[in-house]
């Protein structure tokens, strides 16, 4: 059966860093509904929202202290529902984050449960009591450190997977349960067309807290097996579809970092009622290698990406999936850097890289997103100091790395530098005035410098613009005649042993939809084992194509319509 989100191409919108209205240095929601034609323009008819509920802002909005109210800095609620507004009257949907597995600590459940061992909301978190005069077991917190923080009132540890100041809910607890899906019922009646699940795989831990192996260096470890993909996951997930989804066409894609496929089988098979897709984190890894410095967490380390190692990842995720459940096609989030900065050349060959990155990318099959300021090739961005940092897990990481004694302060700069979720939350490059046309004041992280020459005014008035580029790729996604081949073909890879062209068909009713890619910076020859009809996308003026032999040029990269 068809479903909108099959054709969706979604807009990921961080709402603190895309549009300032009103002079205080920090995105709106009135800033969104300001830049609406640019979206048009664009062409996506979805856009996703990072939260925007009330919150101190820990962790830019994913600490949450009133799960129906509107972060005083975005806006009114009135502002809200003038945006679902203005979006649907310009045929766009939306889609909103909701966190189920953790709030803020000034939410006051929390603080109405670090009261007493026996408040009525103490059952609401975790809690545990030390072991061995230390935290309770040597699990490691994903923004680094120990996932346990120990509260004087009542003498117990409460768990937190995330930062200090977001404490973990305890699914377990029916009441809490129940609260949550209340939650998501307030927005879907505002008429949110889907939920993007934040850590939902997260939501229920082994409550026995045993020990985890650990043989390396550091305190503490990462312990998946007692707090990602557990069996009552999917307990939950089902009762949330019964209460929330079940007769509405409202979209659902978890977080679920680490699932594989079969997980993500169980996730998303139609039949099993949780979710209609997930994100994993498989595709944004090929570039982490943990044995580079064992004294950090392996996302701060950084290789150059081997093909082969991408292209057997993917076309795992395609087959696997396809027929069955569906997939979810991304470069860029906020939790990741730049991707032209990271599989691109952002100097030499930013055109032509940022194209063949969205060329490879948004041919397979699955739905895109895509983060804001992808469309104009932003990439990462390089802080003199700490001080300009914002993100709270880049502060922890930097304290971590340097109390080992084997990291120094360049170094751990330079991992920063490359590595860090900031690179992807700095201000929409608008134009190239002084604060790139975000707002009228410093803006409350730094604007990248190269925004004097990367923006969307430049971009706009550039056939040849990365931007251009987009729009096209998206109006064939989703409008063109080509959109069914490109939503539903069947993909097949060719040339699987080539370490750097990447080619792969789709395949649906008659039409075969090819593409192929340059992957790197040294000229390739292929022979095609197809012939040309028609050439949809292209990142170079002309086709180097002479007796079946193809030319690659550094990062080239097109899509065909062929025949056998
Ligand atoms: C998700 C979000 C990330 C946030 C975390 C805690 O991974 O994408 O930005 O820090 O959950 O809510
Ligand atoms: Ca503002």
């Amino acid at each position: 059966m068809e479903k909108w989100w099959q054709k969706a191409v979604v807009y990921q919108i961080y709402p603190r860093s895309f549009q300032d209205s009103n002079g205080d240095g920090i995105g709106d929601l009135q800033g969104i509904i300001q830049r609406i034609d640019y979206l048009k323009y664009l062409g996506i008819n979805t856009v996703w929202l990072n939260p925007i509920y009330t919150s101190p802002n820990d962790d830019n909005g994913y600490d949450i202290s009133d799960f129906r109210g509107i972060m005083a800095e975005f806006g009114t609620m009135e502002d809200f529902d003038e945006l679902v507004t203005v979006l649907k009257a310009n045929g766009i949907r939306i889609v909103m984050d909701l966190v189920l597995n953790h709030t803020s600590d000034e939410h006051p459940w929390f603080i109405e449960a670090r009261k007493s061992k026996d408040n009525q909301y103490r059952d609401y978190y975790l809690w545990a009591q030390g072991y061995e005069g230390k935290e309770p077991t040597n699990w490691e917190s994903f923004f680094g450190g120990s996932l346990w923080e120990h509260d004087e009132m009542t003498d117990e540890y409460y768990l937190h997977l995330f930062s200090k100041k977001m404490p973990d809910l305890n699914w377990k607890n029916e009441k809490l349960r129940q609260e949550m899906y209340a939650i998501a019922h307030f927005w879907s009646e505002k008429g949110v067309d889907g939920f993007r699940i934040d850590a939902v795989v997260h939501i229920d831990k082994d409550t026995t807290y045993p020990q985890a192996a650990n043989d390396g260096g550091r305190p503490y470890v990462m312990a998946d097996q007692y707090y990602a993909n557990r069996e009552c996951v999917h307990d939950y997930c089902q009762e949330f579809h019964q209460h929330v989804l079940a007769g509405t066409d409202i979209m659902t894609v978890g977080e679920a970092a680490s699932a594989s496929i079969e997980e993500a089988l169980r996730y998303t098979a139609p039949s099993r009622q949780e979710f209609d897709m997930i994100i994993t984190f498989e595709s944004t890894s090929f570039d982490i290698d943990p044995m580079l410095n064992p004294s950090v967490p392996p996302k701060w380390t950084q290789k150059k990406p081997d093909l082969l190692e991408i292209k057997a990842s993917w076309m795992k995720w395609q087959d696997g999936l396809y027929g069955k459940g569906w997939n979810t096609l991304y470069w860029n989030n906020h939790d990741m850097p730049r991707v032209v900065s990271r599989y691109g050349n952002d100097v030499e060959y930013h055109k032509e890289s940022a194209k063949m990155l969205a060329t490879v990318l948004y041919g397979l099959w699955g739905t895109p997103y895509l983060l804001q300021g992808e469309e104009i090739g932003m990439t990462n961005v390089a802080f003199e100091t700490l001080a300009e940092y914002r993100d709270v897990e880049i502060q922890t990481f930097y304290r971590e790395a340097l109390a080992t004694g084997s990291v120094s302060h360049e170094e751990a700069m330079a991992m920063i530098h490359s590595r860090s979720r900031d690179n992807a939350r700095t201000p929409m490059q608008w134009d190239d005035t002084i604060f790139s046309g975000f707002s009228d004041v410093k803006p409350w992280i730094g604007v990248n410098k190269n925004h004097a020459q990367i923006n969307v005014a430049t971009s706009m008035s550039d056939d040849n613009s990365i931007l251009a580029y987009y729009k096209k790729l998206i109006e064939l996604r989703t409008t063109s005649v080509y959109s069914d081949v490109l939503t539903y073909g069947k993909t097949t890879l060719l040339l699987p042993e080539h370490e750097s062209v990447f080619m792969y068909t789709r395949t649906w009713k008659n039409q075969i939809l090819a593409v192929v890619v340059n992957f790197f910076e040294t000229e390739e020859q292929i022979q095609l084992p197809f012939t040309i009809d028609t050439c949809l996308l292209h990142n170079y003026h002309t086709l180097d194509y002479v007796d079946s032999i193809l030319t690659l040029r550094p990062y080239e990269a097109c899509w065909f319509i062929v025949s056998e």
